[in-house]
């Protein structure tokens, strides 16, 4: 099995996903947050810089559906030496949808083809897709898949969702098995990967019960909850055995390394760290009270205090 780590905007920054290798690891491959716009930020650039990325194997990402962008995005990152880029055709964000983007490209499948004959036509590099299963009806991913089908993609990575579900419900894992078995009988050789709701032993051995061929499965929020998840998979044991060491060690290098990299004082470092205590205060039995004044501080002394009460009083879970 290779796991991936999924692609989280403002979440698994360059920062993060270093830090995350040095500590824990596990990922064979790590997929950049997408770049929406042909005029890459400072941001953006800094976030895929070969540099910056050293010990891992990245895969950008390009939010898109015009052709020439695309294609003007995949030169530039083709340039810092990459050879495989990713199509996001997932993103259920209203802003994304509206501009027929993201997930909201799968409403028009007609322009969809298109779109992919000319990028498949034109573009030199590898191209993989992370796909929704539609937007409002489960029956559309198979009009989607016949599309799929027809390229050469270097992995087609489905999260088994529906535009309009956002992140909400469960992942139709047995969707997937469907369109599993699809790409089977069509005998399509891309690879698919399975993304979605990945975040303890139970919900893998299940993926696993349903598809049992699968070697890929990407995850997300389940890494972010847990860090150590990936060891738990590949033991199958669901016992925990992440120490305070361990998480207060990852967390203090993470915090470096966004002092390090972020300017304007405490507010950038401490936006950073709050939204990922929002996952990370699940590695913690009851962690509110202490998350609540995490949330609170507004300089970066106010956010140690609390973070060390939290790793002084609070016990680790039985993730
Ligand atoms: C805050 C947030 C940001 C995300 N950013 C991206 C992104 O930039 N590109 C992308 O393809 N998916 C993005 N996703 C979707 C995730 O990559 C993933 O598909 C989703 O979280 C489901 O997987 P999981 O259940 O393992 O977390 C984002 C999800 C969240 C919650």
């Amino acid at each position: 099995m290779e796991f991936y780590l999924a692609p989280m905007e403002g979440l698994t920054t360059f920062v993060y996903r270093n830090t995350f290798a040095k500590h824990f690891g596990g990922v064979t491959r790590y997929f950049a947050p997408f770049i929406g716009s042909r005029h890459m930020s400072t941001r953006d650039i800094r976030d895929i810089l070969p540099e910056n990325n050293e010990n891992i194997l990245l895969i950008p990402q390009i939010l898109s559906n015009k052709a020439e962008d695309f294609l003007a995005i995949s030169d530039t990152l083709r340039s810092y030496g990459y050879d495989t880029v990713n199509l996001n055709l997932g993103c259920p964000s209203g802003t994304v949808v509206a501009k027929h983007r993201g997930a909201g490209f799968l409403e028009d499948p007609v322009a969809l083809d298109r779109f992919l004959y000319e990028i498949f036509d034109k573009c030199p590099m590898k191209i993989s897709i992370k796909t929704r299963l539609g937007i409002e009806f489960l029956s559309e991913w198979e009009d989607l898949f016949r599309i799929y089908a027809k390229y050469p993609l270097e992995e087609l990575i489905v999260h088994p969702r529906l535009q309009k579900e956002y992140y909400n419900g469960h992942a139709h894992v047995d969707a997937f098995a469907d369109a599993y078995a699809f790409f089977k009988e069509q005998a399509v050789t891309s690879p698919l990967c399975y993304n979605g709701d990945i975040v303890s032993v139970e919900s893998y051995q299940a993926l696993l019960r349903m598809c049992p061929e699968i070697n890929h499965v990407m995850i997300g929020r389940g890494i972010l909850r847990n860090p150590i998840l990936l060891q738990l998979l590949l033991r199958e044991t669901s016992s925990s055995s992440l120490t305070k060491e361990q998480l207060r060690a990852f967390h203090d290098d993470l915090l470096d390394g966004y002092c390090r990299c972020l300017s304007g004082g405490d507010t950038p470092v401490l936006y950073k760290m709050k939204d990922l205590w929002t996952h990370l205060s699940c590695c913690f039995v009851s962690p509110e009270k202490y998350l609540k004044k995490i949330r609170k501080a507004s300089r970066l002394n106010e956010y140690t205090i609390e973070v060390n009460r939290l790793f002084r009083e609070a016990t680790i879970s039985e993730l």
